[in-house]
């Protein structure tokens, strides 16, 4: 029954995001597990197994290209809805975004280099 759990969490997350945008000292206040936690719900635990097949891996990836990837969620030059709102909704500072991407790049996935032959 692994599938219900992060649908649960989303709907918490969505709930509970107009109160934390209202009142950033909470928000930034949450603890590093609880963000984690906000990722797994869609990114799956340790960013390894996405809910949805077009939902990225973030475990292996590259640091930088993670840090790079959330900075630009948070300032806007990449533009994606569900992204954007999680970056504001848990008001991720440049330190929380250097933690999560170094924590993701240190996680391994499925993901393997497809044979060329
Ligand atoms: C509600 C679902 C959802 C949640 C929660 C979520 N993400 Fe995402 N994430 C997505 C989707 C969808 C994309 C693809 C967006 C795009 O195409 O730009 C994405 C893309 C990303 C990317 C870019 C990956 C790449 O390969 O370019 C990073 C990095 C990322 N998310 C990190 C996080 C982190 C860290 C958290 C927790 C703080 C998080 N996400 C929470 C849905 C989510």
């Amino acid at each position: 029954m692994i599938p219900l759990r992060p649908f649960f969490f989303v709907c918490g997350l969505i709930t509970v995001a107009p109160a934390w945008a209202n009142d950033e000292a909470a928000a930034e206040g949450l603890p590093f597990a609880d963000k984690l936690n906000a990722c797994a719900a869609c990114h799956g635990e340790n960013g390894a197994k996405p809910i949805l097949p077009e939902y990225p891996v973030l475990a292996g990836q590259h640091a930088n290209y993670l840090a790079n990837a959330l900075g630009d969620y948070r300032n806007g030059r990449r533009s994606n809805p569900i992204m954007a709102a999680q970056v504001q909704a848990l008001q991720l500072s440049d330190g929380d975004i250097n933690q999560l991407a170094e924590f993701f790049s240190k996680q391994t996935s499925g993901l393997t280099i497809l044979d060329k032959k």
